[in-house]
């Protein structure tokens, strides 16, 4: 009889031992992204997999998926809120579903560079506006940066009548979309997975988009000219799904958190040398011409596009337009 139950007890001992084992899983973190890995955002979710791994042996494992490898544009949220997915970081134009606010990113001509984009960011208004989104689940952790968008094309685009008639590809933003009308250009919203085959086609002519993008993609194949515009921003929110970021150990939770803070820093550094190293590959390869606007013409640009503003002023609210303005000091 104690024999047995000495045999039992030991039973239990291991069984528990093998609970104890399983508890101890690491937590898979799926981050998933629509860009190259050599791209401001890439280089991000690297890293953060490298520190996350690094810093929490055998408690972390992160899976990186590049280049709509596991979910493209409109499905990753998604991914995100059933939990299929962790972590994301789309574009500032692909959450108008989610919260109206993140629209202001997109106004063309509201910023005058990336550090103004930064400073607004960082600014209270700014960082309440990561928090803007958890009534749906949604957590943002930081601010990326990719960096200033620049049109592209198969005409040469100088003035604002040079686009009349073009087909642009736009992220899913209806600010976008009025963006191109104010110039009586064509939006058509396209995956960013599919607009290297719609360029190439033909199904449209032109687009907007940081250098990086612009060479890690290939754009500059498939387009003659590409215009220094700089006419708006393309930034990221790292997002979470809420309630699995907040049901971590704590531990793990508060590390994760500062490698965040950590990536974030070396994110937005790296970004502007980046995208000024793909602008001066994609003038070694020769394959598009790249053009700069005189003040006069920039300003046409601005004139032209400026009354989208007032068209969303009441969604995102004058407030904020203001706040980010100020950025521009
Ligand atoms: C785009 O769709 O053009 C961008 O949002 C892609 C990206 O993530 O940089």
């Amino acid at each position: 009889m104690l024999k047995f139950s000495l045999r039992a007890l030991a039973c239990a001992l291991s069984l528990s031992a093998v609970a104890g084992m399983a508890v101890a899983e690491p937590v898979v973190i799926k981050f998933s992204h629509v860009v190259a890995d050599s791209t401001p955002k890439g280089q991000g979710a690297l890293l953060f997999k490298q520190l996350a791994e690094e810093r929490l042996p055998g408690k972390v494992k992160v899976e990186v998926y590049p280049n709509s490898s596991l979910y493209g544009d409109g499905k990753e949220m998604e991914a995100l809120l059933l939990g299929d997915v962790h972590l994301i970081a789309p574009s500032l134009a692909k959450f108008e579903q989610y919260t109206k606010k993140l629209q202001v990113f997109d106004l063309p001509f509201l910023f005058d560079n990336i550090q103004a984009v930064d400073r607004f960011q960082q600014s209270e208004a700014g960082l309440g506006l990561l928090k803007s989104m958890e009534d749906k689940n949604i957590t943002g952790l930081a601010y990326w940066h990719n960096g200033m968008k620049q049109l592209s094309g198969n005409k040469a685009l100088l003035a604002p009548k040079d686009a009349r008639g073009q087909k642009f590809r736009v992220q899913a933003s209806k600010v976008l979309e009025e963006q191109f009308k104010a110039v009586r250009a064509n939006p058509r919203k396209m995956a960013f997975a599919e607009v290297y085959q719609g360029l190439q086609t033909g199904v449209v002519n032109g687009a907007e988009n940081p250098w990086s993008n612009i060479y890690s993609q290939k754009f500059y194949e498939v387009q003659k000219f590409i215009t220094e515009s700089d006419h708006g921003v393309l930034d990221y929110m790292l997002v979470t799904n809420t309630e699995f970021w907040n049901g971590l150990p704590a531990d793990v939770r508060s590390e994760l958190d500062k490698i965040v803070v950590e990536v974030t820093a070396k994110v937005n550094e790296q970004a502007e040398a980046l995208n000024q190293g793909d602008k001066q590959r994609i003038v070694e390869a020769g394959t598009s011409e790249i053009l700069s606007l005189t003040p006069e013409q920039r300003g046409q640009w601005r004139d032209a596009m400026r009354p989208v503003w007032s068209k969303f002023e009441a969604e995102i609210g004058a407030e904020l337009i203001q706040a980010a303005q100020a950025a521009n000091q």
